[in-house]
């Protein structure tokens, strides 16, 4: 069973969802950028909760059984909301943010009643056979961030994506040093073989939506 590790120090982010439960998300105070929640996870985690896919008066979900992978998932938020949401989600990350994924997973349980939620290894590039069959939907909340990441991530989206998947891909546009270089790379490589489509604000949270954070849902082009 996952632990509180006593050598790392850690603080505690709350989210609370829109019907009044919270998650305690645990970042650490020192490590590597996915060790902490960021804008764009927030902001992801909120448009899954959006009326669009939850009805309030129904209580249905769109996400209500359906198979997700996070990639890149960080301290799993995004994966972790799926879940109380329905979806039956695993969060995946490199082997260095395992620890903080299934603390997180442990932490938050409680509030998964229909859902389920497992962490594992997925390093952008390699092999996807344990990811198999095809998920309904991909997430991804401020991945596209390394110049080296590039080519592997897309290769990654492109084995694990079938033709009915919906990658709904978040990010927070950058304009300084590399990072509009790296994000042009990315989407020319991606969009050779998929469709996108912008994510306009009115349909995103009314109150957790920036105009530099964009959500896209990228869709196999039909040939
Ligand atoms: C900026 S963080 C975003 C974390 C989380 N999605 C969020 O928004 O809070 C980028 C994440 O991508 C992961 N990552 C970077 N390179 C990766 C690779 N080659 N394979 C898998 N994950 C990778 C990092 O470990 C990190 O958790």
């Amino acid at each position: 069973m996952a632990t509180e590790d006593s050598s790392v120090d850690y603080f505690v982010r709350e989210i609370e969802k829109n019907d009044g439960s919270v998650l305690r998300m645990y970042q650490c105070s020192k490590g590597d950028v996915g060790c902490v929640v960021w804008d764009a996870a927030i902001v992801l985690s909120k448009y899954l909760e959006t009326e669009q896919f939850c009805s309030t008066q129904s209580g249905n979900s769109t996400w209500s059984s359906k198979k997700m992978i996070e990639l890149g998932a960080g301290t799993g938020l995004v994966g972790l909301v799926a879940a109380t949401l329905g979806a039956n989600v695993t969060v995946t990350d490199l082997e260095d943010l395992q620890p903080l994924l299934q603390l997180n997973i442990r932490k938050n349980e409680h509030l998964i009643s229909t859902g389920s939620v497992a962490a594992k290894v997925l390093k952008w590039g390699g092999n996807v056979e344990d990811f198999l069959p095809h998920p309904h939907y991909i997430l991804m909340a401020d991945c596209i961030y390394y110049e080296q990441s590039v080519v592997p991530l897309v290769e990654t989206l492109k084995v694990l994506a079938g033709p009915e998947t919906c990658i709904i891909c978040c990010y927070e546009q950058r304009t300084v040093g590399v990072n509009p270089e790296i994000e042009n790379r990315f989407f020319e490589l991606l969009l050779q073989d998929f469709q996108s489509e912008d994510i306009p604000p009115e349909k995103q949270d009314p109150e957790f939506n920036s105009p530099d954070i964009h959500i896209l849902h990228l869709r196999r082009r039909v040939s």
